[in-house]
């Protein structure tokens, strides 16, 4: 969860806000990692990926989320080094099948290896290339689409995620506060352009429900009740 509000009194002196110190019991309490996922995520601060992974609370939400819907095919765009990867795949039954596109070379190396230690593999395929170039080979009918990529791309993911989904299906979208910059309409990167237009777009299709969950940097859930 970002910091959105000052620490209340009693936190004073302590170092963590009060958010911070809510979202460590979450995590503690519902979320606590396996040596897999701590080794993965270990290996990807050794290897100095960016440190943009989802958090263990993220990755816990991810998971229900998925089961609720009884996902056995899902995408991922952007699998960086495999760690919401393997928070994904391990929602799916032994036959499902999660779909994650990475460009970056060394990254999907390291999401290979993450996904062979945590048995997954059979589970997985990981399409190296970028994803705008792999979307219009998918089949569509995926159960649940993760967004986690380049942000100023995300008007066209959405397009392809709606496209790509089944009716029943999640929309999930990763950094939906972009570090405020979904708030600062003075921010005109691209890649806050693009993180406003895809909450946008959420917000206003008729085929979605949508909210955005309040973890770690923001999750976009949206559930598609028509096509
Ligand atoms: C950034 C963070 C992310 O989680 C991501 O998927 C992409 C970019 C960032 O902080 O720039
Ligand atoms: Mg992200």
């Amino acid at each position: 969860m970002v910091a959105r509000s000052p620490p209340v009194p009693e936190c004073r002196g302590d170092r963590l806000t009060a958010d911070e110190r809510l979202d460590r019991y979450v995590t503690e309490l519902f979320a606590v990692e396996d040596p897999i996922l701590a080794a993965i995520r270990a290996r990807h601060a050794a290897e100095n990926l960016p440190p943009i992974n989802i958090s263990a609370d993220e990755g816990k939400l991810l998971h229900l989320l998925l089961l609720t819907v009884e996902a056995t095919t899902v995408l991922e765009i952007g699998s960086l080094g495999g760690y919401s990867g393997v928070w994904l795949a391990r929602a799916l039954p032994s036959h499902g099948r999660l779909t994650t596109i990475e460009k970056d070379p060394r990254h999907a190396g390291l999401a290979r290896r993450a996904f062979d230690e945590a048995g997954l593999s059979s589970r997985v395929r990981l399409i190296e290339g970028a994803a705008l170039e792999v979307l219009p080979t998918l089949r569509p009918g995926f159960d649940a689409v993760f967004v986690d990529a380049d942000k100023e791309s995300l008007p066209q993911y959405f397009d392809w995620s709606m496209r790509l989904l089944r009716r029943g299906g999640l929309l999930l979208g990763d950094n939906s506060f972009f570090h405020g910059a979904a708030i600062d309409d003075n921010d005109r990167s691209p890649a806050a352009l693009g993180v406003r237009e895809f909450n946008r777009l959420a917000a206003a299709d008729p085929r979605l429900v949508s909210t955005i969950v309040p973890v770690r940097d923001g999750l976009l859930v949206g559930l598609k009740v028509a096509e």
